[in-house]
């Protein structure tokens, strides 16, 4: 296929996410946990604008430390490019330009959505036609979580969090995060759950290699009533996250003490997800925190996944 596919630049915009429930297993041979997760999508979004181009380049805005997204081939959104244009026969390049609204290393999948935005954009770009099913295998090639981002909406995650059926739920639920600057490292907060449970001597009754969602999750997600979801919200890798950032664990309770319904860490963290009953209630947690020095934002899922814009 020739670069001269198309000419228009391509928007497209992917969410973020929330694990509203993560239960981790045993560690594969390949380094990964397996994992049943639900994945709820919130109106936190990573725009990505892809424009004709000879060859690859990446340009980052809306991070306060550049340091912190690298723009070589380290960046999923350059993988994710590249990746498609190998799969797609494809031989010319593309300029992505990322606008960044979730938190870099903030366990909300930013970089995810990045890659998945890049997949959707430069499929459009170059006119390349690759199928859904397609898109979602190279997408969980890049990473665990790609698949979720080009999904959206609320799902479920089972094998390493890669293979997804869609969750019933009604409704839409409030949300208050609590991010932070400094971000936490996935691996090491993975490295931190299997040397816990190693130490409590949990690995020597090998945790499994499957396994499900609880059942009260989804009926709670079914239901659509916060309530019912503020008591099932779990988290397995919040204890290493808090162990990494014990401040965490004050940040939800402060978050609770201001109403919120209950908060979990976000993923491998830091960030925090309190549920609120409804859009009143979120604002009066958020002006609560906001007055403790904190940084909260409101936002709702579930929300569609990576979708072209404009
Ligand atoms: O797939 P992704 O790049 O998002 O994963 C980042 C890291 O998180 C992996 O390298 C691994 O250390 C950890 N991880 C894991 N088990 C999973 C998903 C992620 O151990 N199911």
């Amino acid at each position: 296929m020739s670069q001269a596919s198309s000419s228009a630049s391509v928007h497209v915009r992917a969410p973020g996410k929330i694990n509203v429930y993560l239960g981790v297993g045993g560690r594969h041979d390949d380094g990964y946990h397996a994992l049943a997760t639900v994945f709820q999508a919130v109106s936190l979004y990573e725009d990505v604008i892809a424009r004709p181009a000879a060859d690859f380049s990446l340009v980052v805005r809306g991070v306060d430390d550049p340091s912190t997204v690298p723009l070589d081939d380290r960046n999923l959104a350059m993988r994710a490019a590249k990746l498609l244009a190998a799969a797609a026969d494809f031989d010319g390049g593309v300029a992505l330009e990322i606008r960044k609204s979730v938190p870099v290393a903030g366990g909300m999948g930013g970089g995810s959505a990045d890659a998945a935005a890049a997949l959707v954009a430069c499929d459009a770009l170059w006119g390349t036609g690759l199928s859904t099913a397609r898109l979602h295998e190279l997408a969980a090639r890049l990473g665990a979580d790609v698949p979720f981002a080009l999904h959206g909406g609320t799902a479920v995650g089972t094998g390493r969090g890669d293979r997804l059926n869609p969750a019933l739920a009604r409704g839409r639920f409030e949300w208050v995060l609590v991010t932070s600057d400094e971000g936490l490292s996935t691996p090491a907060v993975y490295g931190r759950l299997d040397a816990l449970r190693e130490e409590d001597g949990a690995l020597a009754d090998d945790p499994p290699l499957s396994l499900d969602v609880p059942i009260p999750v989804l009926q709670a997600l079914r239901s659509g009533d916060a309530g019912d979801l503020a008591s099932s919200l779990h988290n397995d890798l919040q204890t290493a996250a808090v162990h990494e950032r014990p401040d965490l664990e004050r940040t939800i309770e402060h978050g609770i003490r201001a109403g919120a319904l209950h908060g979990i860490v976000s993923g491998s963290g830091p960030t925090v997800a309190l549920l609120c009953a409804g859009p009143e209630n979120a604002q009066d947690v958020q002006s609560a925190l906001r007055e403790a020095g904190l940084d909260p934002l409101h936002v709702h899922g579930p929300v569609p996944g990576a979708r072209i814009v404009g």
